[in-house]
């Protein structure tokens, strides 16, 4: 299941800083449905690289894929590294992967997130103890997070407690579903029971989809829908990246710009206003910080498949999206 909290708690633990310490190399792949063997594998020797500051041989660029799975097989030989995989979709992606690590280097430690079960349990070489499963959030630690996001604390005030606690409800425990929902109401009159009772209705009746992936959907529309204009507009163009692709910041800033989604403000420049727009993405968690440089500036920024998957379907709506396509590819 997307939304779940897999990529995040394996993220956590990657960054960790005495796990790193653990081990002398370290990648991260997002592996993603539309896995390319040899473009995973240029960007694994790149990290590899990256990280002993050295150049790639220059070799590398005309190897074709065996020979590129034996260079990094010999890099790897002799180190000890951690290896994350996420979001692995296939048997076969996971096969082609494990090729190109070397065998009997029990110090090392590969990390894979999956959605699929068969991917997880294929994937474990010996015990299937190795398996995590990531369950929903409980409710107690639902309502946490959704009181931190929503009010910025544990407590919710006495007026929105019973509304808070329905709308809670349907987000079925799934931190996707809880930060966007709490991104949303933060920016709501605490005051105003009744347009929180308004939100609550929006999920429609137990009838209407009764997946956790209908209520997700949910979720991911009524943010969309709560979002001024030229949000709207701003989120909508990204559907235009791949899956999983990592955002430059500066580079959508620009583009929204030039697609005039950035109204102007005395005083402000509209890079500046376009950074407002984005910062209000990432409050309401439909966007998501993925860099943030020592000095504080937010460099690379994503969107979660499942908002990808939503926004796609409301830009085909809107025409934005063979629009969009159009622009950058005349912009690249
Ligand atoms: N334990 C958690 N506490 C707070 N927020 C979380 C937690 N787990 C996930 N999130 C948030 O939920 C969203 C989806 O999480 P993610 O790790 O991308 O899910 P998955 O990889 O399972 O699809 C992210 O915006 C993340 O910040
Ligand atoms: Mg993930």
């Amino acid at each position: 299941m997307g939304g779940l909290g897999k990529t995040t708690l394996v993220k956590k633990v990657y960054d960790d800083t005495a796990v790193k310490k653990q081990f002398q190399n370290h990648a991260w792949i997002t592996v993603s449905q539309n896995f390319q063997f040899n473009i995973i594998i240029k960007d694994l020797i790149q990290q590899l690289y990256n990280e002993i500051k050295q150049p790639i041989p220059p070799q590398v660029e005309s190897m074709n894929v065996i020979m590129l799975s034996e260079f990094v097989k010999d890099f790897l030989r002799e180190r000890r590294y951690i290896l994350v995989l996420d979001d692995m979709w296939s048997i076969d992606a996971w096969e082609a992967i494990k090729c190109v690590l070397p065998d009997c280097n029990t110090a090392s430690s590969v990390v894979l997130t999956t959605r699929i079960a068969d991917v997880a349990s294929a994937s474990c070489l010996g015990s299937l103890d190795f398996v995590y499963k990531m369950k929903p959030l409980s409710d107690k630690e639902s309502w946490t997070l959704f009181c931190n996001r929503t009010f910025q604390s544990n407590d919710c005030p006495p007026n929105l407690e019973e509304v808070s606690k329905k709308i809670m409800k349907k987000c079925e425990g799934l931190p996707l579903a809880i930060v966007a929902m709490g991104g949303l109401l933060a920016l709501k009159d605490k005051g105003k029971t009744d347009e929180w009772e308004i939100i609550l209705r929006g999920f429609g009746s137990e009838a209407d989809g009764s997946g956790k992936f209908d209520k997700i959907r949910k979720v991911l529309f009524l943010s969309y829908n709560d979002l001024p204009h030229n949000l709207k507009s701003c989120l909508l163009y990204l559907s235009i990246y791949p899956e999983n692709y990592s955002i430059i910041v500066d580079d959508i800033l620009v583009k929204w710009i030039a697609l005039g989604f950035v109204e102007g403000k005395e005083g402000m420049t509209s890079t500046d206003i376009a950074m407002k727009y984005l910062k209000g993405l990432i409050n309401r968690s439909l966007i998501q910080a993925q860099q943030i440089r020592e000095d504080g500036k937010l460099q690379r920024c994503g969107v979660h498949d499942f908002l990808r998957e939503v926004i796609i379907s409301k830009s085909k709506r809107t025409k934005l999206h063979n629009h969009s396509h159009w622009i950058l590819h005349r912009m690249a």
